[in-house]
């Protein structure tokens, strides 16, 4: 049967969310105002791309799906935490994600800072205990906690985060620049949400650097799309339209034009998907992966 992506990305979707429901289910441990908020947020949808492109990572090299899952759900728990924050009003102060008001116009902006802090940290204690039980390797682990940490961290995208609003408001920004920023606050991330589902699936260094590459272009062709949609969007984004031009940010489409921008973001789909053809038929999700970001309208 030929395979769809649409099909194949609801499927995953289904297995993160579930994942992600029964590790921040209702117990004692967390005080309830804290666990609602981080729950709000987590619970409130996306699409999932960051862990279903681990588990993609994982099934290009043969890896066992419910050892990926702790990475996967690692990683969109820390995606979550860096939006509860950029939503915050000393950053982007937006007001709707995901469908639903922003987590500190629901709880304050005390209660969201501390849901995204939890939700940083819970992430990697999660992912050291619950990898381990599931017999995911402490060499591996480790490789994945500091390569997240990194990611993640001021050398990854908290730096993008960090160039994102001092270049915000500011002229004579530059192309690469924004592609810097781009590949830090958005492309680390999606990067080591590859490699980390590759390593776990024992994917040797040759492999890691093409998935890496690959993760690379389709994740600053995954940003440039996310500034056309923030002008041109259709579909349900489940966000404010506009606001990049309100708040003064750089983007591609403000300094190279819409038509540009697309192209730009079509050569990178093409490019990602050349890095997979060392890979099998099983890095056939990856591959459609890339193809679908690249003509997403939401
Ligand atoms: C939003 O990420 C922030 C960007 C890096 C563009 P997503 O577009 O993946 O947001 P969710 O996870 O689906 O809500
Ligand atoms: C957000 O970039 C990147 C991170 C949260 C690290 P944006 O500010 O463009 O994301 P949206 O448009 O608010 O989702
Ligand atoms: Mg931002
Ligand atoms: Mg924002
Ligand atoms: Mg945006």
């Amino acid at each position: 049967m030929a395979f769809d992506i649409e099909d194949y990305l609801s499927v995953k979707k289904a297995l993160v969310d579930r994942e992600l429901e029964a590790l921040l289910a209702d117990g004692s441990k967390s005080p309830a105002r804290l666990l609602e908020s981080m729950r709000y947020s987590v619970l409130a949808g996306g699409k999932r791309l960051r862990p279903i492109l681990a588990l993609a990572a994982g099934e290009a090299v043969g890896a066992d799906p419910e050892k990926v899952m702790p990475a996967a759900c690692a990683i969109e728990m820390i995606h979550t935490y860096s939006l509860i924050h950029d939503d915050l009003p000393s950053m982007d102060d937006d007001a709707l994600r995901r469908g639903v008001p922003t987590n500190h116009r629901v709880f304050g902006e005390s209660t969201a800072i501390l849901a995204g802090d939890a939700l940083l940290t819970d992430a990697f204690g999660m992912l050291v205990a619950e990898g381990i039980r599931r017999g995911v390797s402490e060499r591996v682990i480790c490789e994945i906690v500091s390569d997240i940490a990194e990611s993640a961290g001021s050398r990854g995208m908290i730096e993008g985060q960090a160039i994102d609003l001092a270049l915000t408001g500011t002229k004579g920004v530059t192309l690469p620049e924004v592609e810097r920023m781009h590949a830090l606050k958005t492309g680390a991330m999606i990067r080591v949400s590859v490699t980390s589902g590759a390593r776990i699936g024992g994917a040797d260094e040759y492999q890691i650097q093409k998935l890496a590459s690959y993760a690379d272009a389709a994740g600053l062709a995954f940003q440039i799309t996310d500034d056309i949609l923030d002008i041109e969007g259709e579909g349900n984004l489940g966000k404010e339209r506009g606001n990049d031009e309100r708040r003064g940010k750089s983007t591609y489409p403000g300094l190279a034009g819409i038509d540009e921008s697309k192209r730009i973001a079509s050569e990178l789909t093409r490019k990602a998907v050349g890095m997979l053809e060392g890979f099998d038929h099983r890095a056939g999700a990856l591959r459609q992966i890339a193809l679908y970001l690249g003509s997403r309208n939401h």
